[in-house]
């Protein structure tokens, strides 16, 4: 969503604020701003559209030297993108920068304008910039009248001020939405995302709610409501600057997907203890049901922790929707879990579901990449999948990784409840160590093949995924993979369910991508792939050579995709599911090309964000 960098310092720092912008470009955003601090006051230059129209702007009236300032990329939520809504917003004393959702706006401007305050824009932080210049006006003190405005304020957010009468500083506070602060050598920043301080350093300090960061040219300083200095731990990045680049890749989606092998292993790895899952410190008792809660991609993992929880393990397994929980007045109980599952761990609604399940007094369990997020933070245990930064806004190893966490859980499960004998588990945690991530990078191999397949898709409007079982779970996330980047309208279906009315829609113009990795169900989905076919659809067939042995008959598609099955002596059927693994990299990979050979922005799909941390 939204990013905000802030730079004060020896350096120049218009360079240090767009490269910034830019490392936050993945966040997803529609419009971009600076303001920098000078001789002259605080000079402000917002542009609808990409960070390049913003540097024309600059470049046709630069600005004068300044050595502060704040930048921010905005996601819009209240009006429009337009030059008028893009952030900074400015007043005559200061400039302000925000990410997140101010709930009360309206009130908040209504009493501003008993003050004389008129509003020009139609955001939410306008109202918000104003009422920190209404307390500064009140008390010539900027720490107090951020604190005085956050006080009255209800929502989300992250700000980062500066005053025109303390040029070098900047001030910043949140509530809700994620801001760093870090000092670098020639410096300090602020930032609501890591990649944008990489470049001068790997340490910084993660602001607790409510509390005021004053950074200037040598020094962070932190202050609480009552005025005390607080003192912070300094923390490090565990990834590079290189992880966060693509490093010869034409996008960010591409390496991600390159990368899961590695991060599948390292995943699994971390969490075996003598070849065997390990969740002791995670999980003490079999719960009588488990919630799966998450929003996107991570919700289309949890469809398939349920598929293996309930297959391996027989445990009760529901997967909703985060945004739908807490209105749909869910029936918890304290026995039960709920997992929440989470590439960033700062999606609003995810956050707000598992402060519901807190409340309601149910032990929470998240499932997480980036470590010490929100999610991380509250929840009552917190499991890291370790993908590393996940940069591209189409999420795909993060997928991964949460899934091989469910496997894992899956089988500690099946293990502790006797379902499972330590033979066949061990024999399926070493399949998901090994075996999975060999498969997995037998399909990378496969990506020029996949591209050419995807290609014959470029003209295509409308698009089916069919499949049954934990196919069914994979068409799901195919299916959004290829509609987020490519815009190809498509839709999953269960193959059985596609004659019950949708097959209407199937022509010789809706072309179907038919899942079938699943052997005990390909035979079910075969009358499925039968009945679109018939109807002159265009059919793709991604499957494995096991399923079309099986099958004994041909499949009648006109493409097919075949990766390889996962098997395993110990415990074969079982194993099988985890073709889940290579096949879903199959269907990223086919979207991928898809999207890429429309000449699309494949990593900053229009109108999406990286984390969205608004309701
Ligand atoms: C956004 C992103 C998706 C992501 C979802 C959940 O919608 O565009 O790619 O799957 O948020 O994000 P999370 O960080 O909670 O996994």
């Amino acid at each position: 969503m939204c990013g905000i960098i802030g730079y004060t310092g020896e350096d120049q720092a218009l360079p240090v604020l767009l490269k910034g912008l830019r490392a936050l470009e993945y966040r997803g955003y529609d419009s971009a701003g600076i303001a920098l601090c000078g001789g002259n006051g605080i000079t402000t230059v917002k542009a609808k559209g990409r960070i390049d129209l913003l540097e024309e702007k600059l470049k046709i009236s630069p600005p004068e030297p300044s050595f502060c300032g704040i930048g921010h990329t905005r996601w819009a939520t209240h009006g429009a993108p337009s030059d008028l809504n893009a952030h900074p917003h400015s007043t005559e004393n200061l400039s302000l920068v925000h990410n997140g959702i101010i709930e009360n706006y309206a009130e908040v401007e209504a009493m501003l304008k008993g003050f004389g305050y008129t509003f020009v824009s139609e955001t939410d932080t306008e109202a918000a910039a104003k009422l920190v210049d209404h307390f500064y006006k009140i008390t010539c003190d900027p720490v107090k009248s951020v604190f005085s405005a956050t006080g009255f304020l209800r929502g989300s957010f992250a700000f980062g001020v500066i005053f025109r009468d303390v040029p070098g500083k900047i001030y910043a506070v949140r509530r809700d939405s994620p801001l760093i602060v870090a000092r670098c050598n020639h410096g300090s920043l602020i930032a609501s995302d890591i990649p944008a301080i990489l470049p001068y350093t790997k340490k910084y300090f993660r602001l607790p709610e409510d509390t005021v960061a004053v950074i200037d040219e040598k020094s962070t300083e932190f202050f609480g409501r009552d005025g005390k200095k607080l003192s912070l731990p300094e923390e490090t990045v565990d990834w590079s600057v290189s992880e966060a680049q693509k490093s010869g890749y034409p996008h960010f989606m591409l390496k991600e997907i390159c990368e899961e092998p590695e991060a599948l292993r390292k995943t699994v790895g971390a969490r075996l203890v003598d070849s065997l899952p390990d969740f002791k410190d995670i999980i003490d008792r079999i719960p009588e049901r488990i919630h799966i809660v998450a929003c996107g991609t991570a919700m289309h993992a949890g469809l398939i922790g349920k598929t293996l929880i309930e297959m391996f393990a027989r445990v009760p397994t529901e997967v909703c929707i985060a945004s739908e929980f807490r209105y749909r007045d869910p029936i918890l109980h304290g026995n039960e879990l709920v997992l929440l599952l989470s590439q960033s761990g700062e999606t609003a609604d995810t956050l707000a579901a598992l402060r519901h399940a807190k409340a309601a007094g149910v032990p929470t369990l998240a499932i997480v990449n980036v470590i010490g997020s929100s999610v991380a933070r509250e929840a009552d245990r917190v499991l890291y999948t370790l993908a590393g930064p996940e940069i591209a806004v189409a999420s795909t190893k993060a997928y991964s990784v949460q899934c091989a966490c469910l496997a894992l859980m899956a089988i500690d499960l099946a293990l502790k409840n006797g379902r499972m004998t330590e033979k066949e588990a061990r024999g399926l945690t070493e399949t998901l160590l090994t075996s999975v991530p060999e498969a997995v990078g037998k399909v990378i191999g496969m990506s020029e093949k996949i591209k050419v397949l995807a290609n014959e898709f470029t003209d295509t409007e409308h698009l089916f995924y069919i499949g049954r079982g934990i196919d069914c779970d994979l068409c799901a996330e195919g299916s959004l993979k290829l509609k987020e980047i490519s815009y190809i309208h498509s839709e999953a279906y269960a193959a059985g369910e596609l004659k019950h009315g949708t097959i209407s829609l199937v022509t010789d113009r809706v072309p179907v991508v038919a899942v079938m990795t699943d052997r005990s169900l390909a035979g079910k989905t075969l009358s499925g792939v039968r009945e679109v076919k018939s109807r002159g659809a265009h059919l793709l067939v991604l499957t494995t050579d096991g399923v079309k042995e099986s099958l004994g008959a041909p499949i009648p598609c006109d493409k097919t995709i075949t990766v390889p099955e996962i098997g395993c002596e110990d415990c074969p059927y079982l194993a099988r599911l985890l073709t889940l693994f290579p096949a879903v990299t199959a269907l990223q990979l086919f979207a991928y090309h898809a999207a890429a050979d429309r000449g699309l922005d494949v990593d900053k799909p229009r109108n999406l964000a990286k984390s969205v941390t608004v309701e």
